[in-house]
């Protein structure tokens, strides 16, 4: 596997593999992301990831400086995935001159996640890009469980006419239902052993939904309410559309996504109906 430092070592790559598929990451790698470049190496291209923790998609007080670091370690597993090479700039390869130019999303980035994290998606939309252009794959693979994250660089890529196609991948749960993410390294055992709670929420929802019920604010209500009694700081449960669009009474297909502190950590989680 390659390794490639910066932009330069990584266009001496390109030259040698010009088509690829492309798995971004901001490190701290575990299954879930090796399942996204096990689906890239379906494409039969050949499979770079980056790493990546991207200053521009944290806001102030949120967890840049603490988000883990692990490069070794995730070069051993994505070696063992058999990924052929890992783009791993530093900041100032990605930002030579404080970023002036952003894309700028549209409306969605401002509801869920985009409430409380203002600015997230702007930072996450713009570093995209710029990995897209870097990288120029034919394919990107992008995690189910960042749902708004997905949603918006797919309207990106439409919308900006980029020859990438992009494919989701699904979610990894640990055996309890916990999605994995980097962030549960956060968690003590006792928040580990509470943190399954926010997706057993999201899935009593998606059942509820699932035998007919509608009323979809005392739904979202009561999802808040078992939270909280079990000590959590909920920013938001919703049901929506699978677009992420408010959704209607004759609907079928839904997504119910949610995200919530339990302690310092914040996670999000999204379970699909239909
Ligand atoms: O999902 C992530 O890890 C990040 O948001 C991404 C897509 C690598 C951009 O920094």
């Amino acid at each position: 596997m390659n390794i490639l430092n910066s932009p330069e070592e990584l266009a001496h790559w390109k030259a040698a593999h010009p088509n690829c598929a492309f798995v971004p990451t901001m490190g701290n790698l575990h299954e879930g992301h090796l399942s996204l470049v096990e689906q890239a190496r379906l494409s039969g291209l050949p499979v770079i990831a980056s790493i990546f923790v991207n200053p521009l998609q944290f806001g102030a007080g949120e967890d840049f400086e603490r988000y883990p670091r692990t490069f070794d370690l995730d070069c051993a597993k994505l070696r063992s995935a058999e990924c052929s090479a890992v783009f791993a700039p530093s900041v100032t390869d990605m930002y030579p001159q404080a970023q002036t130019y952003f894309v700028e999303p549209p409306a969605l980035a401002n509801e869920l996640c985009g409430k409380f994290r203002p600015g997230h998606f702007r930072g996450m939309l713009t570093v995209v890009l710029k990995l897209f252009i870097l990288v120029q794959p034919r394919v990107a693979i992008f995690g189910k469980k960042d749902c708004q994250q997905l949603a918006l660089i797919r309207g990106m890529v439409e919308q900006m006419n980029l020859p990438i196609k992009i494919e989701a991948g699904e979610t990894l749960r640990a055996e309890d239902g916990l999605a994995l993410s980097s962030r549960n390294g956060y968690l003590s055992d006792a928040e580990r052993q509470e943190a399954t709670r926010l997706y057993l929420t999201l899935k009593h929802i998606a059942d509820a939904l699932a035998l007919g019920r509608r009323d979809f604010e005392e739904l979202e209500v009561q999802a808040l309410d078992a939270l909280y009694q079990y000590g959590w700081k909920v920013d938001y449960v919703s049901i929506r559309r699978q677009n992420l669009d408010m959704p209607a009474q004759e609907d079928s297909r839904f997504v119910v996504l949610g995200a919530a502190w339990l302690g310092k950590t914040r996670l999000i989680d999204n379970v699909e109906l239909g």
